[in-house]
């Protein structure tokens, strides 16, 4: 079998990384628009970067509006500032929702028509210069084709994809996670866990994409705790944002499975933040996907150091569930009844979110197969 395996064309990655970002910015065009939230601008994030851009001569417009998951609405706008004043390059701060809206802003000021026309299609139009600094560990935007766009109508989340929608350039420095408070670490960090287990699991992951999701799998299970207890932990801070990143290239290449697939629509009609969902779903689904996966979760168990030699393969996959979902409980992850959702709205909701889980294609890519009656009594599961 032959394999496509697609890398970011450049990473600055270390602490203090951004401060080697002039000569990259230097021929870009002479205006660049940053997109970012307004709690970036409020810390002085933004203002590390705009510096920078004083220092080459480059004038800028600020577009600090994506404070939560991107909406084809947010994205009009930024589309407008982008073309109205002029801008010739974009530089993206701040977690997922930023760096998604910055693909999808890029794409949208070089084509015609609305985003949702775009959804399900690859994209291949070239898009202006791109540059990704994440703020969080987690969703390893910085390097993928994909952007996740909620279509307000529909209460949709629209999956966009296209190697023209990676980042030119991902600055990943670690010095700009250690704001991050311990709630929004652990979502962002067991994303990137979930990425790396996912990439792993994968139908379509193959021997380059395996080696970043379990190099990724190994950081993030051992730096994870040490960020949550204490943020100022710079070195743990690089491996978590260097596991995200790992985690990124890997599913970027072999795609997620079934935890991205039902994480969506918990996320498209409940407004849980994506890692939140993700974590929430994360214990339970791996115990689903036992079957079907026993030799890579075992695999993954021996990556973690969880692994003896006495166990069997089927030890060793469930052993891994169980430390998954004590890792998990650890880190404190919120069930849906702590963060207020409806009971009755979210049983209500059941068969559209399984439908619209199956209808993304996600849970189609893991090592065995997930039917709806499943998936039903999976969302079920959470609230045991
Ligand atoms: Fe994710």
């Amino acid at each position: 079998m032959n394999n496509i395996f697609l890398m970011p064309s450049k990473i600055l990655s270390g602490i203090g990384a951004i401060n080697q970002l002039e000569p990259h910015v230097r021929n870009k065009g002479d205006k660049a628009l940053i997109v970012s939230d307004n709690i970036m601008t409020k810390i002085g994030n933004v203002e590390r970067v705009s510096n920078i851009l004083d220092k080459c001569g480059i004038s800028y417009e600020v577009y600090d509006e994506v404070n939560s998951e991107p909406t084809d609405v947010v994205v009009e706008k930024g589309v407008a500032v982008f073309q109205q004043t002029n801008c010739k390059f974009i530089i993206a701060l701040g977690g997922g929702s930023p760096i998604d809206a910055a693909k999808a802003i890029g794409f949208m000021s070089v084509s015609s028509g609305k985003i949702n026309d775009y959804m399900g299609e690859v994209i291949n139009t070239e898009i202006p210069y791109l540059v990704a600094i994440p703020t969080t560990a987690g969703t390893g935007s910085e390097v993928t084709q994909f952007t996740i766009i909620t279509d307000t109508e529909n209460n949709v989340k629209m999956l966009l994809k296209g190697p023209a929608l990676m980042p030119k350039l991902a600055v990943v420095d670690p010095e700009f996670t250690v704001t991050t408070p311990p709630a929004v670490t652990v979502a962002t960090g067991i994303d990137a866990l979930t990425h790396a287990i996912e990439a792993y699991t994968s139908k379509r992951a193959q021997p380059l994409s395996d080696v970043f999701a379990l190099s990724a799998i190994k950081r993030i299970y051992d730096n994870l705790n040490v960020v949550f207890k204490n943020g100022q932990n710079m070195q743990a801070r690089y491996e978590m944002s260097l596991g995200a990143l790992e985690a990124g290239i890997a599913f970027n290449n072999s795609s997620v499975t079934i935890v991205h697939g039902m994480s969506r629509p918990i996320g498209a009609i409940f407004h849980v933040p994506h890692g939140v969902s993700n974590a929430i779903l994360l214990a339970k689904c791996l115990e689903y996907a036992i079957a079907g996966h026993v030799t890579r979760f075992a695999e993954i168990a021996k990556t973690i150091g969880i692994y003896k030699e006495t166990m069997s393969e089927l030890e060793a996959a469930q052993k891994l569930v169980s430390v998954i979902e004590q890792f998990c409980k650890t880190l404190q992850v919120p069930t849906l009844e702590e963060l207020k959702i409806n009971r009755d709205e979210f049983y209500r909701n059941l068969d559209k979110m399984a439908e619209d889980a199956l209808e993304s294609g996600s849970p189609a890519n893991a090592l065995r197969n997930f039917n709806k009656d499943e998936i039903i009594e999976i969302y079920i599961k959470l609230w045991e």
